[in-house]
């Protein structure tokens, strides 16, 4: 083969790179240039495996231009290559490019049930001079139960399945429960404020049950508390009624009956009449049992350091969990703590 005619070889692949490079729009299509012409199987390397024909003297003069035809094939896919790259990345930011300046619609969200009824419940109390107190929900065993009436060897502290974090030491105030109920704070608020005394408790309870529609090892309880002179179960009446006609907004029927808690004397249950509509839309109504309440036992006014021949007080407690339920009509407790969003946005 004459020399001419690898020149000519290499000024037409010089030629075809060339239209190829300029044809190729994209990083993919730069790659299959790289391939053809740049690669082990190129033309570029068969024309330099044909070199091993001619002489040294030929070889002198065409090996220069295979390798300038070479590096500037190489160069220009580079530069090509470079330029491509800039310019994707170029358009991506574009595209990704955002305004923080801008506002974007966002999804408000909303109160849990819960946390709703308890402030409605607050808000009516504050209104008839309550305080509100908080306590804890780890508890001694002595201000959850003995303090409270309920003496070590009493059935009622089966009445509540209760979880003992320590037990084991005769004194019961060094055995830890996870409080039963809210009437711990019966105990905790006269300690603290002693009497005369207007206060309201909402706080999470404990209790080792099974779990049904309508029971969780965990729920909401208030308890309210007052303490004065001359305080009758009127005085009681009067407030429950208040509490339920404005958390109801209209008024709500009741019935006060007998009831058992070792911690008030006499002990009373106060129920509801609730009315529902059935399946076939029509208003149907049943007695709900609501709370327990009653006049506080001497015993615990006793424990608290107030004098009951000088005061008297009646406490109550509601199950808030229950009355979320009945206020927004949620037929299972286990909606509430599910955290099912298409449930809570409902509220
Ligand atoms: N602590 C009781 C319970 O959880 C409820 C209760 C009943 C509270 C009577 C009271 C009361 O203050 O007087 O079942």
């Amino acid at each position: 083969m004459p020399v001419s005619s690898i020149a000519q070889q290499v000024q037409s692949l010089r030629e075809d790179a060339q239209k190829a490079l300029e044809s190729a729009n994209s990083l993919e299509e730069l790659n299959v240039f790289s391939t053809k012409f740049i690669g082990k199987k190129s033309p570029i390397q068969a024309i330099f495996k044909e070199l091993k024909n001619f002489s040294a003297e030929e070889k002198k003069e065409l090996g220069p231009l295979i390798n300038t035809l070479r590096d500037e094939v190489q160069l220009s896919f580079e530069t090509k290559k470079e330029q491509m790259t800039q310019a994707e990345l170029n358009e991506k930011l574009k595209q990704d490019w955002i305004d923080v300046t801008k506002e974007y619609p966002t999804k408000q969200g909303s109160q849990h049930p819960i946390s709703r009824i308890q402030k409605i419940v607050e808000d009516v109390f504050t209104s008839m001079g309550f305080m509100i107190a908080d306590g804890p929900e780890l508890e001694t065993e002595w201000n959850n139960f003995d303090a409270l009436n309920i003496p070590p060897t009493h059935p009622a502290r089966d009445m509540q399945d209760t979880f003992f974090v320590s037990t084991g030491e005769v004194d019961t105030n060094k055995n830890s429960v996870l409080r039963t109920h809210t009437s711990n704070l019966q105990i905790r608020s006269l300690k603290e404020h002693g009497a005369p005394l207007r206060v309201i408790a909402p706080g999470r309870v404990f209790r080792n049950e099974a779990l049904d529609a309508t029971h969780d090892a965990i729920f909401y309880q208030v308890e309210g508390v007052v303490v004065d002179k001359g305080i009758s179960l009127a005085h009681l009446k009067g407030v429950i009624e208040v509490m339920l006609n404005k958390i109801f907004g209209k008024k709500i029927k009741m019935r006060i009956r007998p009831g058992y808690f070792p911690f008030v004397e006499p002990g009373l249950e106060i129920d509801i009449w609730w009315e529902y509509k059935d399946k076939k839309g029509e208003t149907q109504g049943k007695w709900l049992e609501f709370m327990g309440a009653g006049m506080m036992h001497p015993n615990v006014l006793k424990n608290c350091g107030i004098d009951s021949t000088e005061y008297s007080g009646f406490a109550f407690g509601f199950g808030l969990t229950r009355l979320a339920m009945m206020k927004y009509g949620i037929e299972d407790i286990r909606l509430l703590f599910d955290q099912k969003k298409e449930f809570l946005e409902q509220f």
